[in-house]
């Protein structure tokens, strides 16, 4: 049902430092800064050859991003978006089988302007994972 690996996230404490890592150190290709108000954060995408990589930075103060932190203060993996063609149908697969949708259980549009859900971490090997609609 899943497909490809659409990106991980990272959440980072010091956003410049770890746009200067990527970029500068590892060589990637980063975008620009995105403000998110939406989501509570500000997202920096990084383009690589297989897959994407976006830092997560906390914006405002309800920001989800900010829990996270607090409990891993030198940053981490935040969560893993896996691509699906048809996300209502995944939800409700996912549902049938015991997972946990968070929110109402009603795809929202994501970082990238498409349908998006998350799913609990505690079903999935303490990793929270988004499944995004990409066509
Ligand atoms: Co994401």
């Amino acid at each position: 049902m899943i497909g490809r690996l659409n990106h991980v996230a990272i959440a980072v404490p010091d956003l410049q430092a770890a746009v200067a890592q990527y970029r500068d150190t590892l060589g990637a290709r980063v975008g620009a800064p995105l403000d998110q108000p939406e989501h509570g954060v500000t997202v920096v995408f990084i383009e690589l050859p297989n897959t994407k990589l976006e830092l997560l930075y906390p914006l405002g103060e309800n920001s989800p991003i900010r829990a996270f932190l607090d409990r891993n203060p030198a940053g981490g993996i935040h969560h893993l978006c896996f691509e699906v063609e048809d996300i209502l149908a995944a939800r409700d697969r996912l549902v049938t089988q015991g997972a946990r949708v968070l929110g109402d259980g009603q795809p929202r549009t994501g970082a990238h302007g498409l349908p998006v859900l998350f799913l609990h971490p505690k079903d999935f090997n303490g990793t929270l994972i988004e499944l995004e609609q990409v066509k």
